[in-house]
Order: structure tokens, then sequence, then C-alpha cells
């Protein structure tokens, strides 16, 4: 069974409270339990995480080197300033998707840039807590499913 680990950046274990007029009412519970749900009925193993850390998140996608067989991270306001990020997923060598519930070329300047993006395989931006499960499905045609 393939293994998938999903990273939630900063900020992101308040959505549904934060920013509704952006990011929705939603919250990363409800994310997490659609991707559980599509996790089961694909066969692949999930696990989940969310930290307001870099240097945690940097380790989770470090340590893990061996453990998984595909990224889905969000790293939220750190898209645009981790340099640290980016070279976790460029030395860790597991295809990675980087996804975004907003568009973030629709909003401010400074986040018109991500630092991700040139090492992710692909992202989803724009679609809502849907960037999460197109994100996920890509993934999961990438690694396979055995
Ligand atoms: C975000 C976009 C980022 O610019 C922002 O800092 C976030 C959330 C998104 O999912 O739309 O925290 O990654």
């Amino acid at each position: 069974m393939k293994k998938i680990l999903v990273i939630h950046g900063p900020n992101l274990d308040l959505l549904g409270k934060r920013e509704p007029q952006v990011y929705g009412h939603i919250t990363l519970n409800q994310i997490n339990q659609s991707l559980e749900k599509l996790a089961k009925k694909e066969r692949v193993s999930l696990v989940i995480k969310q930290s307001n850390h870099e240097g945690q998140i940097v380790d989770l996608i470090g340590k893990n080197k061996v453990k998984f067989d595909g990224i889905l991270i969000n790293p939220a306001a750190y898209t645009h300033t981790s340099v640290a990020i980016r070279d976790a997923i460029a030395g860790c060598g597991i295809p990675t998707v980087e996804v975004h519930l907003s568009n973030i070329y629709a909003r401010e300047e400074f986040r018109h840039k991500s630092l991700i993006s040139p090492v992710a395989k692909g992202t989803i931006m724009g679609f809502g807590p849907k960037s999460y499960t197109l994100g996920f499905q890509a993934l999961i045609d990438l690694v396979g499913r055995k």
C-alpha cells in the first residue's frame, strides 16, 4: 500500500474561523475527513500533520524520506518565504504536490511568488477545499496505487 504524507502549514488549523471571506467556512477537520475517505477508496495509507513552525515542517519532510511515497502540502504563508521548506522538498526525492485553497495570483502581490512550485511536481490552487482532493488524486496517479 502506498503511503502519503499530508502537511498543512501555519494557521490552517484555524480554517472555518479564519478570514472566511477568503477561505470559506469549512474546517481543517472536514478537509482531513474528505482526504481520509478518498484514501480509503483509493487504498492508500495517510498520515496528516499540521504545524505552525517552519523547522517542524522541514523535519517532517526530511525525517520521513524512507517512509512515504508522496507528499501533499499546503505550505500556507511559508509558500512565499521558506527556502528551508523548498530545500527539504528538493532534497527528499519524494514526489510532492502543492495545494492552496485560494488562487494566490488573484491576491496581494506578495503572494504571487511561490518558492515551493519549482520543486513540486505540480500545484493546484483556487478551488477551495477541492484543491486538496484534486491534488490528492493527482498525487495518487503519480505514485501509483500498489
Ligand atoms: C494559502 C495561501 C497563502 O498565501 C496563505 O498564507 C495561506 C493559505 C491557501 O491555501 O490559499 O495561509 O496557502
